[in-house]
Protein backbone atom coordinates (compact mmCIF):
# COMPACT_ATOMS: atom_id res chain seq x y z
CA UNK A 1 0.00 0.00 0.00
CA UNK A 2 2.70 2.12 0.77
CA UNK A 3 4.57 1.61 -2.47
CA UNK A 4 1.67 2.40 -4.04
CA UNK A 5 0.57 5.52 -2.71
CA UNK A 6 3.83 6.74 -3.52
CA UNK A 7 3.61 6.26 -7.00
CA UNK A 8 -0.01 7.75 -6.69
CA UNK A 9 1.16 11.46 -5.23
CA UNK A 10 3.81 11.95 -7.30
CA UNK A 11 2.48 14.47 -10.03
CA UNK A 12 2.19 12.71 -13.77
CA UNK A 13 5.00 13.48 -15.62
CA UNK A 14 4.81 14.37 -19.09
CA UNK A 15 5.52 11.35 -20.70
CA UNK A 16 3.57 9.20 -18.25
CA UNK A 17 0.34 12.27 -19.49
CA UNK A 18 1.39 10.96 -23.16
CA UNK A 19 1.31 7.51 -22.24
CA UNK A 20 -2.51 8.08 -20.80
CA UNK A 21 -3.22 10.38 -24.08
CA UNK A 22 -3.05 7.15 -26.00
CA UNK A 23 -5.49 5.63 -24.38
CA UNK A 24 -7.87 8.37 -25.03
CA UNK A 25 -7.53 8.00 -28.59
CA UNK A 26 -10.46 5.98 -29.09
CA UNK A 27 -11.92 7.54 -25.88
CA UNK A 28 -15.23 5.34 -25.29
CA UNK A 29 -18.55 6.93 -24.05
CA UNK A 30 -21.24 8.43 -25.32
CA UNK A 31 -21.13 11.16 -27.80
CA UNK A 32 -23.07 14.34 -27.24
CA UNK A 33 -25.37 15.91 -29.39
CA UNK A 34 -27.69 18.04 -27.15
CA UNK A 35 -27.30 20.44 -24.16
CA UNK A 36 -28.03 19.02 -20.74
CA UNK A 37 -29.43 20.99 -17.66
CA UNK A 38 -27.65 20.03 -13.97
CA UNK A 39 -30.22 22.22 -12.01
CA UNK A 40 -29.59 25.41 -13.22
CA UNK A 41 -26.70 25.07 -14.98
CA UNK A 42 -27.15 24.31 -19.02
CA UNK A 43 -23.79 22.01 -20.25
CA UNK A 44 -22.99 22.69 -23.77
CA UNK A 45 -22.19 19.45 -25.77
CA UNK A 46 -18.61 20.63 -26.66
CA UNK A 47 -18.08 21.18 -22.57
CA UNK A 48 -19.50 17.41 -22.06
CA UNK A 49 -17.28 15.92 -25.36
CA UNK A 50 -14.29 17.40 -23.55
CA UNK A 51 -14.95 16.30 -20.00
CA UNK A 52 -15.27 13.31 -20.94
CA UNK A 53 -11.79 12.87 -22.72
CA UNK A 54 -10.66 14.06 -19.75
CA UNK A 55 -12.13 11.83 -17.93
CA UNK A 56 -11.62 8.45 -19.71
CA UNK A 57 -7.65 9.81 -19.83
CA UNK A 58 -6.80 10.52 -16.42
CA UNK A 59 -9.69 9.38 -14.44
CA UNK A 60 -11.44 6.21 -15.36
CA UNK A 61 -8.59 4.02 -14.19
CA UNK A 62 -9.59 4.33 -10.70
CA UNK A 63 -13.34 5.68 -10.96
CA UNK A 64 -13.97 3.33 -14.17
CA UNK A 65 -15.41 4.55 -17.79
CA UNK A 66 -18.60 3.91 -16.70
CA UNK A 67 -18.19 5.63 -12.93
CA UNK A 68 -18.45 2.27 -11.03
CA UNK A 69 -15.22 2.27 -10.12
CA UNK A 70 -15.06 -1.54 -10.47
CA UNK A 71 -11.24 -1.14 -11.22
CA UNK A 72 -8.65 -2.92 -10.78
CA UNK A 73 -6.75 -0.13 -9.54
CA UNK A 74 -9.78 0.75 -7.30
CA UNK A 75 -9.66 -3.01 -5.52
CA UNK A 76 -5.97 -2.19 -4.45
CA UNK A 77 -7.48 1.11 -2.35
CA UNK A 78 -8.57 2.03 0.70
CA UNK A 79 -10.77 3.87 0.95
CA UNK A 80 -11.74 2.85 -2.69
CA UNK A 81 -12.26 5.56 -5.69
CA UNK A 82 -15.77 7.20 -5.44
CA UNK A 83 -18.58 5.09 -7.34
CA UNK A 84 -19.86 8.13 -9.14
CA UNK A 85 -23.14 6.66 -9.84
CA UNK A 86 -24.23 6.92 -6.37
CA UNK A 87 -23.40 10.63 -6.26
CA UNK A 88 -22.93 10.61 -2.41
CA UNK A 89 -19.79 13.04 -1.89
CA UNK A 90 -17.55 13.50 1.39
CA UNK A 91 -15.97 16.73 0.69
CA UNK A 92 -18.27 19.06 0.77
CA UNK A 93 -19.92 22.47 2.04
CA UNK A 94 -23.57 20.80 1.23
CA UNK A 95 -25.41 19.46 4.45
CA UNK A 96 -26.14 15.89 4.94
CA UNK A 97 -26.25 13.40 1.33
CA UNK A 98 -26.78 16.77 -0.53
CA UNK A 99 -25.45 17.43 -3.88
CA UNK A 100 -21.96 19.55 -3.31
CA UNK A 101 -21.57 22.19 -5.28
CA UNK A 102 -19.39 22.64 -8.70
CA UNK A 103 -16.61 24.45 -6.40
CA UNK A 104 -16.56 21.67 -3.80
CA UNK A 105 -15.74 19.00 -6.72
CA UNK A 106 -13.42 20.95 -8.63
CA UNK A 107 -11.28 21.78 -5.73
CA UNK A 108 -11.84 18.07 -4.78
CA UNK A 109 -10.09 17.65 -8.14
CA UNK A 110 -7.58 20.23 -8.17
CA UNK A 111 -6.02 19.46 -4.76
CA UNK A 112 -7.18 15.56 -4.60
CA UNK A 113 -7.55 13.93 -0.90
CA UNK A 114 -4.37 13.62 1.05
CA UNK A 115 -3.80 10.28 2.36
CA UNK A 116 -5.93 8.40 -0.17
CA UNK A 117 -5.29 7.01 -3.94
CA UNK A 118 -7.18 10.76 -5.11
CA UNK A 119 -4.37 12.48 -6.82
CA UNK A 120 -4.59 16.35 -7.06
CA UNK A 121 -5.33 17.48 -10.80
CA UNK A 122 -3.69 20.66 -10.55
CA UNK A 123 -1.99 20.94 -14.07
CA UNK A 124 -5.64 20.93 -15.56
CA UNK A 125 -6.89 23.81 -17.09
CA UNK A 126 -10.00 25.60 -15.32
CA UNK A 127 -12.55 24.95 -18.50
CA UNK A 128 -11.08 21.64 -17.97
CA UNK A 129 -11.64 21.20 -14.28
CA UNK A 130 -15.37 22.31 -15.00
CA UNK A 131 -15.54 20.43 -18.06
CA UNK A 132 -15.13 17.10 -16.25
CA UNK A 133 -17.10 18.32 -13.11
CA UNK A 134 -20.36 19.05 -15.86
CA UNK A 135 -18.82 15.17 -17.34
CA UNK A 136 -19.48 13.63 -13.94
CA UNK A 137 -22.19 14.90 -13.44
CA UNK A 138 -24.01 12.12 -16.31
CA UNK A 139 -22.61 9.13 -13.55
CA UNK A 140 -26.13 10.24 -12.01
CA UNK A 141 -29.44 10.93 -12.85
CA UNK A 142 -29.86 12.94 -9.36
CA UNK A 143 -28.10 16.04 -10.87
CA UNK A 144 -30.41 16.39 -13.56
CA UNK A 145 -33.13 19.75 -13.46
CA UNK A 146 -36.19 18.80 -12.06
CA UNK A 147 -33.68 15.85 -9.39
CA UNK A 148 -35.23 17.76 -5.73
CA UNK A 149 -31.50 17.26 -5.08
CA UNK A 150 -30.12 18.73 -8.15
CA UNK A 151 -30.23 22.63 -6.49
CA UNK A 152 -27.14 23.00 -4.63
CA UNK A 153 -24.94 20.83 -7.09
CA UNK A 154 -25.98 23.65 -10.21
CA UNK A 155 -24.11 26.52 -9.52
CA UNK A 156 -20.98 27.65 -10.99
CA UNK A 157 -18.08 28.02 -8.58
C1 LIG B 1 -5.51 6.58 -8.71
C2 LIG B 1 -6.95 6.50 -8.52
C3 LIG B 1 -7.78 7.74 -8.80
C4 LIG B 1 -7.78 8.52 -9.92
C5 LIG B 1 -6.93 8.37 -11.16
C6 LIG B 1 -8.79 9.52 -9.71
N1 LIG B 1 -9.39 9.35 -8.51
FE1 LIG B 1 -10.96 10.39 -7.79
N2 LIG B 1 -10.90 9.33 -6.06
C7 LIG B 1 -10.04 8.31 -5.80
C8 LIG B 1 -10.24 7.85 -4.45
C9 LIG B 1 -9.48 6.74 -3.74
C10 LIG B 1 -11.27 8.65 -3.90
C11 LIG B 1 -11.88 8.57 -2.50
C12 LIG B 1 -11.32 9.64 -1.59
C13 LIG B 1 -12.00 9.65 -0.25
O1 LIG B 1 -12.70 8.71 0.09
O2 LIG B 1 -11.82 10.63 0.46
C14 LIG B 1 -11.67 9.56 -4.97
C15 LIG B 1 -12.68 10.48 -4.84
C16 LIG B 1 -13.12 11.28 -5.85
C17 LIG B 1 -14.27 12.15 -5.77
C18 LIG B 1 -15.19 12.28 -4.58
C19 LIG B 1 -14.84 13.41 -3.68
C20 LIG B 1 -15.84 13.51 -2.55
O3 LIG B 1 -16.07 14.62 -2.09
O4 LIG B 1 -16.40 12.51 -2.11
C21 LIG B 1 -14.38 12.78 -6.98
C22 LIG B 1 -15.42 13.80 -7.38
C23 LIG B 1 -13.30 12.32 -7.79
N3 LIG B 1 -12.55 11.41 -7.09
C24 LIG B 1 -13.08 12.75 -9.09
C25 LIG B 1 -11.98 12.37 -9.85
C26 LIG B 1 -11.68 12.92 -11.14
C27 LIG B 1 -12.52 13.95 -11.87
C28 LIG B 1 -10.54 12.32 -11.54
C29 LIG B 1 -9.76 12.58 -12.81
C30 LIG B 1 -9.36 13.95 -13.07
C31 LIG B 1 -10.15 11.37 -10.52
N4 LIG B 1 -11.05 11.44 -9.51
C32 LIG B 1 -9.06 10.52 -10.61
C33 LIG B 1 -9.12 7.76 -6.67
C34 LIG B 1 -8.80 8.26 -7.91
Amino acid sequence: MKRFRRLLFRAPTASALVALGGVAACSPGPAFTEPVTFGTRVVQPHTLEEGRDIYNRFCANCHGLDGTANTAAARQMDPPPRDLTQALFKHKTSPGNQLPTDADLIRVIQHGVPGTGMAAWGHLASTELDAVTQYLKMFSPRWRAGSPASETGSKRP
